[in-house]
């Protein structure tokens, strides 16, 4: 199967959101990212449940919920109900992350984890048989627009042939400066999703840039 990309609406131009989440819909993009903050876990306050059911109803891509909230647990049922079809939490936000895991799937979404970029992969070794996918944060969570930490791919890397000794197969999703200058190396270190804001809503072509970062083809050859 072909990589996931998913834009994030964070980088979108909020007085068209209706055009923009058009141009998602008829784009090759296969999700559409959505960052949650909450001005306590991470340093910015973005969007929350309000604007939950107007992206549903726009939007015909799976949405790709990134909670960067503290104890999400309060809030996962919620935005399941409210058209989350991938609910991600992040390690450092929930004291018994096993147990949210569970409330996300029960409620009928697919559960992530996301890890800061000072976060081991080793701290999610325990529970990785229960997630559908690892976000893997490649700036620190608050804002978009930040360049890209490189120490990322050796961490992709690592957490690849983690799963690969396991026979386990989530997704390897990667968030934060993310464009077509890095898409490549990501792929080829294991990625398999690929969240992508100002590289895609910032372009002149936001359609065009998203069928360019569909088309990286991993372990291409020179
Ligand atoms: C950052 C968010 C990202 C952000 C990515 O905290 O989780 O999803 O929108 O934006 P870019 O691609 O511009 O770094
Ligand atoms: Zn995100």
């Amino acid at each position: 199967m072909s990589h996931i990309i998913a834009p994030s609406l964070l980088a979108s131009d909020f007085l068209h959101m209706a055009d923009q989440i058009e141009l998602i819909n008829q784009s090759q993009a296969d999700w559409l990212h959505v960052d949650v903050m909450d001005g306590v876990f991470v340093p910015n306050i973005s969007f929350g449940q309000v604007l939950m059911p107007f992206i549903k109803k726009g939007c015909t891509k799976p949405l790709d919920v990134h909670l960067m909230i503290e104890q999400p647990e309060r809030y996962v049922e919620e935005f399941v109900a409210l058209g989350a079809d991938i609910v991600t939490v992040h390690y450092e936000a929930t004291r018994h992350l096993h147990r949210t895991i569970q409330q996300i799937k029960q409620a009928g979404a697919k559960a992530g984890v996301a890890l800061n970029p000072h976060t081991s992969i080793q701290n999610i070794e325990d529970i990785l048989e229960d997630i559908d996918l690892i976000l893997i944060m490649s700036v620190n969570p608050g804002f978009g627009g930040q360049k890209f930490i490189y120490q990322t791919l050796p961490k992709v890397r690592k957490l690849k042939a983690m799963l690969e000794e396991r026979n386990l197969n989530p997704h390897i999703e990667i968030d934060g400066g993310v464009g077509l200058a890095n898409a490549e190396s990501l792929l080829q270190a294991g990625a398999d999703a690929l969240v992508a804001g100002s590289s895609v809503f910032k372009s002149e072509d936001p359609v065009k840039t998203i069928e360019s970062l569909k088309s990286i083809e991993k372990n291409k050859s020179y």
